[in-house]
């Protein structure tokens, strides 16, 4: 049997792929947010699991360190997504890219007149895109995470980040004003390992698909 290695993230990623894992016949020995180890071994001797960061999936995916994948759509949107094979969407970690500004901003008002507006985000790529299929002049700051800070303290007017419940932007007094994209997370194979490795490939990819179905 060939020896697989799957990448994916601690926490909601994990959480959510669990279950699908181990209706694919997959089951870590160790569970990620206990043990210190980024190396996990599973049930079956020739499939291991690597964890690491989020946006750092796709990378280790596309050099082949990891032969399969789980990552969200934003990630990958981000990374190019170059010579991934992305062969199935598992509908889990849902949630919708939005542009996010203090409540009682006027949006609309301020795009209609041409202002130029300061978006701070993590997700350049995407928000670059959106703005100028609008047509509308934004300076892009990027920041790594707590987006929702970036215009109670005047560095930016609005934010690109990820929705979910809405509670944070609650919490911060801002509102969502509008959708980006929804967002799950994908599974993403190295095409080389898809052909070198099919046999043990595929049935793994068969049992996810019957998963997510399920
Ligand atoms: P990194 O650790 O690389 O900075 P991250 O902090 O975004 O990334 P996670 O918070 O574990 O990593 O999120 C992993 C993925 O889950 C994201 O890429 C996104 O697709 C999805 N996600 C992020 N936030 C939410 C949310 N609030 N609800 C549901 N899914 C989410
Ligand atoms: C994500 C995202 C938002 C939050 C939205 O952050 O960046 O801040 O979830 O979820 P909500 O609409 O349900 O409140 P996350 O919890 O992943 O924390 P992080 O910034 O550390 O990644």
């Amino acid at each position: 049997m060939t020896d697989i290695t799957i990448a994916l993230s601690k926490g909601r990623i994990f959480d959510d792929t669990a279950p699908l894992l181990k209706m694919a016949g997959i089951e870590a020995l160790d569970d990620p947010e206990k043990s210190r180890k980024l190396i996990l071994a599973t049930n079956r001797a020739n499939v291991r699991l690597v964890i690491v960061r989020a946006s750092d999936v796709p990378t280790y995916v596309q050099y082949g360190a990891a032969d399969i994948g789980i990552a969200g759509k934003d990630v990958l949107l981000e990374h190019g997504g170059t010579e991934l094979y992305q062969p199935l969407d598992l509908n889990i970690a849902r949630c919708r890219m939005m542009v996010a500004v203090p409540t009682g901003f006027d949006y609309e008002s301020a795009v209609f007149q041409g202002a130029r507006l300061r978006v701070a985000t993590k997700y350049l790529q995407t928000a670059r895109e959106h703005f100028a299929d609008k047509g509308v002049h934004v300076d892009l700051i990027k920041l790594y995470g707590s987006m929702e800070l970036a215009p109670l303290v005047g560095l930016a007017d609005a934010i690109v980040d990820l929705v979910s419940t809405g509670n944070t932007l609650k919490a911060n007094n801002l509102e969502a004003v509008e959708e980006i994209m929804p967002i799950s997370s994908r599974l993403i194979i190295n095409q080389a390992a898809l052909k070198l490795k099919r046999e043990t490939i595929q049935p793994i990819l068969k049992a996810f698909s019957e998963a997510v179905e399920a």
